[in-house]
Order: structure tokens, then sequence, then C-alpha cells
């Protein structure tokens, strides 16, 4: 992490940084294998530190691709300690069983020892208090750091804390963009008054929010974006990592658009630009069901 990183500050005190990378539809075909390996180099070298990956990825894939990155990172003289890599079992691996073997698998696929933040991908049948005790064992037996969950919406944070031992969720990563702003309801108030970070996924939409549609007169997006001389995406971005206790984790495979969302962090929106986005991006007025992409 650099000086400049903005970092959210986890329950523990551990400074999480605010921006960081996606891996999804990383390691799904062996042809692209090298460019990725490149792209996740480029991602280092521009700063990026917190990887964001799962088992579900690429079947393993996207963790072996990233393994191999970090691998090499370590090689050239970086710590493990820098690096914030964070991967999700699946939920029907959340048994105590189960879980020892998925984490034991991504880390053999990751090249590690220890996971920084492992989450539960989404609830399944597997009872909560399990899955606690699951997350536990592999905290105590030192293969985990610390452990969270992810879309999850409020009444499962709530039925979560009331397991023993589910107080200790240090994260809930959930679909949240300028075009899904749900969660800025109900959901980020709870997490922030718990202290518990949300990270935000499908932060531009799938790529969605950087397109725009040319046919259309400009939106606030582009209208604000071009005050800054900034892109679409990167104020996409801003707009995220400028609410308290949020951190984006947009996904590229793409040297330039890696370094532009990096850039995105730096962006400083005044009141005036917010209300100019809200406008074309209304904040919810009411509780939504939580969103999945
Ligand atoms: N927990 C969950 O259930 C869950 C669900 C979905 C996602 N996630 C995580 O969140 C990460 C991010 O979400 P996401 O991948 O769904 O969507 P995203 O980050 O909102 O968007 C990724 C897409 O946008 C494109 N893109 C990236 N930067 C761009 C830029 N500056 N300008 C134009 N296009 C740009 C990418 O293409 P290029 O690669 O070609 O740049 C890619 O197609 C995932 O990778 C994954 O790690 C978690």
């Amino acid at each position: 992490m650099t000086a400049t990183t903005p970092t959210v500050i986890l329950r523990d005190g551990t400074p999480c940084p605010a921006i960081g990378l996606g891996t999804w539809r990383y390691g799904e075909s062996s042809s692209a294998r090298n460019a990725e390996i490149a792209a996740l180099r480029s991602a280092i070298d521009i700063g990026y530190r917190l990887m964001d990956t799962a088992e579900m990825y690429g079947d393993g894939g996207a963790e072996r691709v990233l393994g191999e990155a970090l691998a090499d990172a370590l090689k050239q003289g970086l710590r493990r300690e820098e690096f914030f890599i964070v991967t999700k079992a699946y939920p029907h691996h959340a048994d105590r069983a189960g879980m020892r073997r998925a984490c034991d698998a991504s880390l053999r696929r990751l090249g590690l020892d220890r996971i920084d933040l492992y989450l539960l991908h989404w609830r399944g049948g597997v009872p909560l208090a399990e899955t606690v005790a699951a997350f536990d064992d592999l905290r105590t037996r030192g293969r985990i750091a610390r452990w969270g969950v992810s879309n999850f919406d409020v009444d499962d944070l709530r039925e979560l804390a009331a397991v023993p031992g589910g107080e200790a969720c240090a994260a809930n990563q959930v679909y949240l963009s300028l075009r899904e702003r749900g969660p800025e309801f109900a959901l980020l108030p709870f997490q922030l008054r718990h202290g518990m970070p949300l990270m935000a996924y499908s932060p531009i939409d799938q790529g969605a929010l950087a397109r725009g549609d040319e046919a259309k007169e400009p939106d606030a997006l582009a209208r604000v974006a071009k005050r800054h001389g900034a892109t679409r995406a990167q104020l996409a971005l801003a707009a995220l990592l400028t609410l308290p206790g949020v951190i984006a984790i947009p996904k590229s495979s793409n040297a330039q658009r890696l370094q532009e969302n990096w850039d995105a962090a730096r962006l400083a929106l005044s009141a005036e630009d917010r209300a100019e986005l809200d406008r074309d991006f209304p904040p919810p007025r009411r509780k939504k069901p939580l969103a999945m992409t």
C-alpha cells in the first residue's frame, strides 16, 4: 500500500485498502492465462494490494492465476503482509469439514499459508452457527486471519450476530453501485453501527456505468466526469469511495483501465457533484431487497 492509498479500518484495527481488484472472469480459459497474469502484475505495479477472488471463479482458475502473480511479486521483493487477499467459500462447503477442505484447496491454489479475509459467498442451507464454528476453527488454526460474509442483508446480519462468535464478522460484500444503491438505505448504516465495512461488488455495474448511452443527453455521470477531466467509470467508483466504510473492488484485466480505476480513489467530489449524481441516480427512499449479480 502506498502512503496515499485510502483505507478503511477493520474492527480489529487493521487498515484495509478502500480500492481493490475483483477477479471474477479471471482464470476461465487457459488461452487467456498469460494475459491475465500480466494484468495482475500491472495491477500490483500500479499499487493494488487488496485482491478479491473465490473458489467459484473459473472453478479455482482465478485463485490459480492470482497465486502465480502473487508468487512473482513476492519474488520481486514485495512482502506478504502488504497484501490483503480475500477469497470465498461456496455455501455448500460452509460446514466444519467442508470449509477445512475448501480453505486448504484455496490456499494451495493461491500459494499462501493464510487468507486475510475468508467470506461465505452467499447464504445457503448450512446453519449459521455451524459456519461460524467452521470459520473459528480456521482462524484458530491460523489458516485465515478473519472472516466475513457476502450477499447478506440486514436480517441475515442480525441472525448472524445472535450466533455465538457471530459478532466477529469482519465485512459483508454486496452489490452496490450508482445504479444499485439499495444498501445505502439500511444495510450500510447497520454495518457502520456495527463497525463492519461494506465491500461493494460490481461497482461499475459490470462495465455498464462506464459505457453510457451516446444517443441520449449526457447524464450526470458524464457531466460530472467532464468537470473533473475524469471518465464515467472513475466517477462511478469515486461516488462509492466517498461513502464511509465502503471498499470498492472493480474488476479489470486491462492495464489502462486498472490504472484508471485506481486513480478514481483520488477524485474529490463536491457536495454539488453529489447532488447532481443523486438527481440521475437517486438514493433509496425505502428498504429494498438486496440485489445480486
Ligand atoms: N460476492 C459476490 O457475490 C460477487 C458478485 C459479483 C462480483 N463480485 C466481485 O466483485 C468484483 C467486481 O464486480 P464485477 O466484476 O461483477 O463488475 P465491475 O467491477 O463493476 O465491472 C467489471 C467490468 O467492467 C469493465 N471495466 C472495468 N473497468 C473499466 C473502466 N475503467 N472502463 C470501462 N470498463 C471497465 C471490465 O472489463 P475489462 O476487464 O475488459 O476492463 C469488466 O467487464 C468481481 O470481479 C468479483 O471479484 C462478487
